[in-house]
């Protein structure tokens, strides 16, 4: 039986501490080997995790959702491109412990991230979502993000073709633009 969905009240967003790795990594190798939310084929190894970990900054944070001092779901920038013309673009990326679906804590991950994009001076986010994963396209939609098109078929995975919807969220308006 499924485990009673936490109120979304009681989960705290806070930056994650090396003290989350296990369970981050737990979540994402779980999506690695049952999931299409993420094109890895093989699961990470502890230390790659540990590797992202320390790559990422107070310019491509990491948050965790917290419920009951338990790993719920996590969420983080990455540099869009290194070229430094897109210094002002972050991609963002969302996990949420597949017990706890559809009980608001992907909103509460995405929307700190957001501000979290907003308050280091981003421009702008981008996202890249499996076409069938309508929960993740919708998650998005309702925080402001557009579909901006399709890429069909650029992935591979269980034994068929997958298809990518970009969405992109201006945290600016277009007018201010180089403002
Ligand atoms: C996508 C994901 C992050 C959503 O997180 P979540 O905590 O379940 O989402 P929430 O409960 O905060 O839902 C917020 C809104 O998103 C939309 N949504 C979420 N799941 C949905 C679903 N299965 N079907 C339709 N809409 C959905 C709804 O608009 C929902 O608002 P509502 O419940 O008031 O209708 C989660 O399903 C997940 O981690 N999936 C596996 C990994 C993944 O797909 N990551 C995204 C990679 S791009």
């Amino acid at each position: 039986m499924r485990d009673p969905l936490p109120d979304a009240a009681t989960v705290r967003v806070r930056p994650a501490s090396a003290d989350d790795l296990p369970a981050v990594h737990r979540l994402y190798n779980d999506e690695v080997l049952g999931g299409v939310a993420t094109w890895d084929i093989e699961p990470w190894s502890w230390e790659r995790r540990v590797e992202w970990f320390a790559e990422h900054d107070e310019n491509t944070p990491v948050l965790v959702a917290e419920q009951d001092r338990q790993v719920v779901g996590f969420a983080y920038l990455s540099i869009y491109r290194p070229k430094p013309g897109y210094g002002c673009t972050r991609e963002n990326t969302i996990f949420v412990d597949p017990r706890f679906h559809r009980a608001g804590i992907g909103r509460l991950l995405l929307g700190a991230l957001i501000e979290e994009a907003r308050r280091i001076g981003m421009h702008t986010l981008v996202a890249w979502i499996e076409s069938e994963n309508v929960g993740s396209i919708e998650l998005h939609r309702s925080l402001g993000y557009t579909v901006i098109g399709t890429e069909r078929e650029t992935g591979f995975k269980f034994g068929r073709w997958l298809n990518t919807v970009e969405v992109q969220l201006m945290l600016r308006e277009p007018r201010d633009a180089g403002a």
